[in-house]
């Protein structure tokens, strides 16, 4: 009885964190005002611990006989059907996370049949860590054992595209994203990034968004403009971009230095003599998104190869409706910290974990979410930040 009782409570206090979590993960998907955002992520951090301390004052001070009555009906407290109702509430969310939990095992299980990834290189910048961290807090932050704020693993995945024209096969992109320029890390750690981003020689780059943190650092897209790329280096922003007193001037920043503002615009490039669309979507944060109504499919010999860079991964579903080929998205970091078999816990998505990081195949549209470079947290486990070549294949 005692066992069962504890397999209950543990089942239930494992539902509990699942519904704090999720809240949690929705509101960072919300174009909501920043205060109130703090505001309910403070309320989730506090009723995450409270409740169960609440919880257990109130069990201990019931009377071991509490289920049973010797003469006539037992009279529960409103408080015991308060308990009751949020447990069984509780135990339902776990149900529920445990089957999304599978869903998100199938996803990967599906994508999986349409990339390869390769490890390319990994760049342990531990050692540099007083020239690359100057804030104390991320200084201290990066003394945690097993922190991988400063491993940057550079890989290559190669993509298997249902409709991807043969003139294509071989193209490369190089994805980065959430660079998060705050002031934490030192402009130099930016520069070693950017250096590997160039290394790799893609034929093109983008960049998904939350690139800049603070005001202070818009000097520092001096540093972006380093980024080369034989067909363009594009950007969207995101929602931190929103934070800042002046995201118009991150923009400008940004396109000043030579970069290509792709922030809710489309074009038609011509690359290896085929058409190639390229989008951008800053929902919800920065509207509107691209107006895809307006491309013909008229005007095109061929069907045009889709591309869209979006900053969260929640606008799949628009990428799916606009008949979007291939969609590269961050926002979600990874999740940053990720458990062995469960996976990340946290990620600011109204999915909440499904798209935390890696590839996702929903028809007709290929998805990759960047674990991006950095973050505001300076915290990540089993989560390394990273740069990827995507390199274009047509899958037979
Ligand atoms: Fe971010």
């Amino acid at each position: 009885m005692y066992a069962l009782m504890a397999v209950l409570m543990l089942v239930a206090g494992i539902g509990h964190l699942a519904i704090w979590t999720r809240l949690h993960c929705s509101i960072h998907s919300l174009p909501f005002p920043q205060r109130l955002i703090d505001i309910v992520e403070y309320t989730t951090y506090l009723m995450s611990v409270l409740i169960p301390v609440l919880f257990f004052v109130w069990w201990i001070q019931q009377p071991l006989n509490w289920r049973t009555s010797e003469s006539g009906p037992i009279h529960y407290s409103t408080l015991y059907y308060v308990w009751y109702y949020y447990t069984s509430a509780c135990v339902v969310a776990f149900i529920a996370a445990s089957l999304l939990w599978l869903l998100y095992q199938r996803d990967a299980q599906i994508a999986a049949d349409y990339f390869q990834e390769r490890q390319l290189g990994s760049f342990n910048f531990d050692p540099m860590a007083p020239e690359l961290l100057t804030s104390t807090s991320t200084r201290l932050a990066s003394m945690i054992p097993g922190n991988e704020i400063l491993q940057l693993i550079v890989d290559r995945k190669e993509l298997y595209l249902p409709r991807l024209p043969g003139e294509l096969d071989g193209f490369t992109i190089t994805h980065i994203s959430d660079l998060h320029l705050k002031g934490h890390m030192a402009e130099e750690f930016y520069r070693k990034v950017i250096a590997q981003a160039n290394d790799l020689g893609s034929e093109m780059i983008v960049i998904a968004g939350d690139i800049f943190d603070r005001d202070k650092c818009f000097p520092w897209a001096r540093t972006l403009a380093k980024l080369s790329a034989e067909c363009g280096v594009y950007f969207v922003i995101g929602n931190h971009e929103l934070r800042l007193n002046d995201p118009a001037m991150a923009r400008k920043v940004l396109v000043e230095e030579g970069l290509i503002d792709l922030g809710g615009t489309q074009m038609t490039l011509t690359i290896r003599g085929y058409p190639v669309v390229l989008a951008g979507n800053e929902l919800p944060w920065f509207p509107p998104a691209a107006d895809m109504s307006t491309l013909n499919a008229s005007q095109f010999d061929q069907p045009p190869f889709k591309i869209l860079v979006a900053h969260t991964p929640d606008q799949i579903g628009w990428a799916r409706g606009n008949d979007f080929d291939l969609m590269l998205a961050g926002h979600n970091h990874g999740g940053q910290i990720r458990l062995p078999v469960i996976g990340p816990l946290v990620s600011p998505s109204i999915y909440g974990t499904r798209y935390a990081g890696g590839m996702y195949y929903q028809p007709p549209t290929l998805l990759h979410v960047s674990r991006g470079v950095s973050g505001t947290n300076p915290l990540r486990w089993n989560c390394k930040p990273e740069i990827t070549q995507l390199v274009l294949r047509t899958r037979s």
